[in-house]
């Protein structure tokens, strides 16, 4: 007869009762929910926002965002962290930085200090050091934090803050090596007034203002989050810097990043375009808060940005449940000259081709589904279209009209249901602009809820939110215009956790 003392009465409840809440705190099929993103970046649960600190270190791609650990509210800012090898599976790791004492930690950027001029770690083993804002006590400021274990555990700098200027819109610091004058120059936003300032420093801690730059492009809506970089075309460095716009833009007053190209010396920016002239990354509403990546080894060298997609109109209403926000594909940057001269081009980054399922053909178009790529290669005098995610209620078009020369993508139909937000229900599109007279080469990812669409070799770009009917898998090629088409169902980069 099996007889259990009172002890172990208890210890086996326990063990049932722990296994329970286990069971009942996990999601069936977390991270394979019908409208879950299955190879654009997501956080489990939760609110995400801008990336952050995005930088590379001993083999890992470091991506950190804004999150709030607690719900899908946009609130308790601070940032979460995860690691990627390939630039395309993510493993989440514990939060790195957390919101504490009134003070939210806002968005920033992180380098490796090399040198160990912070002396936060040693020469041996330098330090990742973030520089972020902190946002409370009705003022922004800037601030570090630094890992010596390869990002795993981050400690808040006890100087904190390295810049107070007793401002109450002052955020987002971008900070870079500038090699010819050997010191680390940061850029932050003076949001409402529609400019940058320009600070260096010996050892990120000290740092002295040197210039400002503003008042020119796009000045509709608060400067957010600006990155600053150099790209070079035909043997000639150009400097880009990207200053995000909070409320304007191209796509209908949402949320947008433009760019200007220029010279920078280490001390000022030199705009190297009409000071009116307004040049935008995407012409999606779903493309925010963009950053590259820092330290990226010259033996790579690539410059790499990622977003947020989302728009400041309705981020905070978006159907998803229990996370809230995405962020969009890693896209790989360079200059390409057009008759109006160098423009920033974009293309998905070549690691993305190892997500390729099977190739699809015809007799599969009506099964196609929701998680796709498709290449094709566009007739420049003939109008197309091809609809995505059709159903019975839902599609979404993407197509080239040859009267305007544009690219565009059409959801007006994409959501079955009540619009969750008045503007959604809206169609984007972004002119060509290299004037070639040759083919369009188009470039489509389907992700779910979401499309991106890069054209004419990354020089037009679109990114836009669907939310369709999971039911609707029909992909329809257009009738006319098309020269070739190929269409591969994509892998999730996820493991469903049940
Ligand atoms: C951009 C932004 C940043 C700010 C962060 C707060 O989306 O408003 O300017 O640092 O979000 O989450």
């Amino acid at each position: 007869m099996l007889f259990l003392g009172a002890k172990n009465v208890l210890l086996a409840a326990t063990v049932v009762v722990s296994l329970y809440a286990f069971a009942s705190a996990a999601q069936p099929g977390l991270f394979n929910e019908p409208d879950r993103p299955q190879f654009h970046y997501t956080a489990e649960r939760n609110w995400l926002n801008d990336p952050n600190g995005l930088v590379f270190f001993q083999g890992e791609w470091h991506l950190f965002h804004q999150y709030n650990p607690q719900s899908v509210e946009s609130d308790n800012k601070s940032w979460a962290h995860a690691v990627s090898r390939d630039l395309v599976h993510w493993e989440h790791l514990p939060l790195a930085i957390r919101y504490g004492d009134s003070i939210e930690i806002w968005s920033g950027s992180a380098v490796v200090d090399v040198a160990n001029t912070s002396g936060l770690g040693t020469k041996d083993n330098p330090p990742l050091v973030a520089i972020y804002t902190g946002a409370g006590h009705g003022k922004q400021t800037q601030n570090l934090a630094h890992s010596t274990d390869r990002g795993r555990t981050w400690t808040k700098f006890a100087g904190n803050p390295v810049i107070d200027e007793n401002l109450k819109e002052f955020r987002d610091p971008k900070v870079c090596w500038h090699a010819p004058t050997k010191r680390w120059v940061m850029v932050v936003a003076l949001s409402e007034e529609r400019k940058v300032r320009f600070y260096s420093s010996p050892d990120l801690k000290k740092w002295t203002q040197s210039s400002e730059f503003g008042g020119q492009g796009n000045v509709e809506g608060a400067w957010e989050c600006p990155d600053l970089f150099p790209l070079t075309l035909a043997g000639k460095t150009y400097w880009i810097l990207v200053v995000n716009v909070g409320w304007g833009g191209p796509a209908g007053g949402g949320s947008a990043a433009q760019y200007f190209i220029g010279d920078f010396d280490g001390i000022t920016f030199r705009n190297g375009n009409p000071k009116d002239l307004a040049l935008w990354t995407n012409h999606g509403p779903d493309s925010y808060a963009e950053q590259t990546w820092s330290d990226v080894p010259a033996s790579d060298g690539r410059r790499i940005s990622m977003g947020w997609m989302s728009s400041t109109r309705y981020c905070t209403l978006e159907p998803t449940l229990p996370w809230r926000g995405a962020l969009t594909l890693p896209r790989e940057l360079s200059l390409v000259q057009t008759k109006s001269g160098a423009r920033l081009a974009q293309l998905p980054v070549r690691e993305l081709s190892r997500l390729r399922a099977a190739a699809l053909s015809e007799s599969d178009f009506a099964t196609a589904g929701q998680t796709l790529e498709i290449n094709a290669t566009l007739d420049r005098a003939m109008s197309s279209s091809f609809a995505v995610c059709a159903g019975d209620r839902t599609q979404t078009v993407i197509g080239y009209d040859a009267a305007t020369q544009q690219v565009y993508v059409d959801r007006t139909k994409s959501h079955p249901g009540a619009p969750f937000h008045k503007d959604f229900q809206a169609r984007y599109a972004a002119p060509l602009i290299s004037h070639k007279d040759a083919d369009i080469p188009l470039r489509i990812f389907v992700d779910r809820t979401s499309v991106e669409v890069f054209a004419d070799d990354g020089l037009s770009v679109l990114s836009v939110n669907t939310f369709p009917d999971p039911a609707a898998l029909r992909f329809e090629p257009p009738a006319s215009g098309v020269k070739s088409l190929r269409l591969w169902r994509l892998n999730s980069i996820w493991k469903t956790k049940d």
